[in-house]
């Protein structure tokens, strides 16, 4: 074993990679039940992109109409086009309310009705206001809370070190190896139990929502180490990314009254969801938009349409809306009380990711075998909820609350369990990583290359898809990895070498963009935010079932034998708003 070569190693009970609302709840569990947690995260923790999440999280409170758990989980379901596994959405509706309540108790500033209740708005798919909020900033409150209920238990924090290799052997997981991003070198983490939060993968696309730290490193670590990943060819799109930028203008918008509008200055969705208008769900919406786009009524024939606040006035504005008047104003110099914001679908969300099971074990295979000791919980995770499209604010709850409940599935394990033996040679993988970039030819750069492969995915792997457009995708993607080879870094320092990480990031990228591209191009119908010109229709005859993607001698293998979980009383229905 080389454990000397490490410039450090720690021995930790449950080691958790990300440091957003998933890791840093399942840390507060494991901390508070007294044993050892630590999270490795390749950002300060308040800088994780849960902070970004605006417009609320999701429970049937039912604090200012009514509303009911089972409603809940029927938009759930309806919304996810019938992909979603429906024991995982009613154990996280039964435990959302909970999930909530619990942050009030931590001192959330939730915005308040005038009676003292948690104020809920509407969003898009469900049928009550069920989005509990703090004006537009309410994964950035939820963040910075969890944050300091960890300090307080007292939960170890390794922020900026970039996970470079998962230890798993015989299917049990033995901690992983990360490199120190502020001082550089290798450290190993052995632990009981190793949690995989480390977000979603917008970046692998040119115009995202998502922060710059959303590079699918977790994903791509676990296809590396033999594991599948599930359902990836399914990523949301949101209506509403400030045009060009992408960032996210929260739904909580248009959950607020706000219009979307196009050169004709109409309100579209009455063609597309005469009943939900602009609070249908994300994949009806960017679709219309897109259309409208495609069909020259962008405004001024352009690639973007207008978001319309100026009706709910300045107060509304101001006191519910802050952050997305400010994004508008610093951004794009439109102030949003005087004039419509230019906006266009953007890369928001993947429901695809790590699969795991009810208790947030990773899984191997479809019939469910465990890797011991290895978890999931957040956006990086398929459990799976969201099917094949998200409804807005059931993530952070997804990830507050499965973060909860792998936290205590780690605890349980730690207790029963001796730490596994490393590997024999456990800093083999990362050693060999950082080698091959500092040996690399240098012929060619990393930046380029993530620049084609986030252009090429924007144009054609977008809110629609066909087989022409993907094929050229998937060979854009294999003559990228081959140019990957040639990648050198010329920065041989150690501390804060973004030029090793950011070429380290870029192996990420290629690696499950190759996944996303072959699932979409197998999977022959249409369902929830993959939409296929080519096969407009939903088909349940042949296609109600999970994809589970491996890569195997240099191949992405697929198997259909995960099936869908469906109770008798929410049968696949045609999807209508
Ligand atoms: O629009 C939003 O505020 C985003 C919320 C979400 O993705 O859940």
């Amino acid at each position: 074993m080389k454990i000397e070569q490490a410039r450090k190693y720690h021995k930790i009970d449950a080691v958790i990679v990300g440091a957003g609302l998933a890791g840093l709840r399942a840390a507060l569990e494991v901390a508070r039940s007294g044993l050892a947690a630590a999270v490795v995260s390749k950002v300060y923790p308040t800088r994780s992109h849960s902070g970004g999440a605006q417009g609320g999280i999701a429970a049937a409170l039912a604090n200012v109409s009514e509303d009911s758990l089972d409603a809940h989980m029927f938009d759930t379901i309806k919304g996810s086009d019938y992909l979603a596994d429906q024991d995982i959405v009613e154990h996280f509706v039964n435990e959302a309310v909970n999930t909530v309540y619990e942050f009030e108790h931590m001192g959330v500033p939730f915005s308040r009705t005038a009676d003292g209740r948690i104020n809920q708005r509407p969003f898009g798919g469900h049928s009550a206001p069920r989005a509990c909020f703090a004006q537009d900033i309410t994964g950035h409150v939820l963040l910075h809370t969890l944050y300091e209920q960890c300090l307080k238990h007292n939960v170890l924090f390794f922020s900026e070190f970039q996970v470079l290799s998962l230890l798993v052997q015989n299917d049990v997981a033995s901690g992983l190896v990360a490199w120190d991003i502020r001082e550089g070198g290798l450290h190993i983490f052995h632990a009981k139990t190793v949690l995989l939060a480390t977000g979603g993968y917008g970046r692998a696309w040119k115009v995202t929502s998502n922060a710059h730290a959303n590079t699918g490193d977790g994903v791509a670590l676990v296809l590396e180490a033999g594991l599948p990943l599930e359902d990836m060819e399914f990523v949301q799109f949101h209506p509403t990314g400030l045009y060009k930028h992408g960032i996210l203008l929260s739904e909580a918008a248009r959950g607020e009254g706000a219009y979307i509008i196009n050169d004709r200055g109409e309100r579209f969705m009455k063609n597309y969801a005469a009943a939900k208008m602009e609070l249908a769900p994300r994949d009806v919406v960017s679709r219309a938009e897109q259309t409208e786009i495609n069909e020259g009524r962008g405004i001024g024939g352009r690639d973007y349409v207008y978001l319309d606040l100026r009706h709910l006035g300045r107060e509304k504005i101001l006191s519910r809306l802050p952050q997305i008047h400010d994004l508008a104003l610093n951004y794009l110099k439109a102030d949003s009380i005087k004039e419509p914001v230019p906006i266009q679908p953007t890369a928001h969300y993947s429901m695809g990711g790590i699969p795991a099971n009810i208790r947030t074990e990773v899984i191997k295979d479809a019939a469910g075998t465990v890797v011991r000791g290895l978890y999931t919980a957040g956006e990086a995770s398929c459990l799976s909820l969201h099917g094949a499209n998200r409804l807005g604010t059931n993530s952070m709850q997804d990830a507050a609350t499965f973060g909860r409940i792998a936290g205590a599935h780690m605890t349980e394990f730690c207790r029963q369990n001796v730490f596994a033996d490393l590997p024999t040679k456990p800093l083999d993988v990362a050693q060999g990583k950082i080698d091959r970039l500092w040996s690399g030819s240098g012929l060619e750069r990393h930046a380029p290359i993530r620049e084609e492969l986030q252009e090429n995915m924007t144009k054609h792997m977008g809110v629609f898809r066909n087989q022409d457009d993907m094929l050229r995708m998937l060979g854009i993607i294999k003559e990228l990895q081959e140019r990957y080879r040639k990648v050198g870094v010329d920065d041989r320092g150690q501390a804060f070498n973004l030029d090793l990480i950011e070429a380290l990031e870029l192996e990420n990228l290629l690696s499950f963009a190759e996944v996303i591209v072959e699932g979409a191009l197998a999977r022959k119908e249409s369902r929830g935010a993959h939409f296929r010109s080519d096969f407009p229709k939903r088909d349940d005859a042949n296609w109600l079932k999970h994809t589970l993607a491996w890569r195997r001698d240099g191949k992405i293998v697929m198997d259909y034998g995960k099936a869908v979980v469906i109770y008798p009383q929410y049968q696949p229905q045609e999807r209508k708003y």
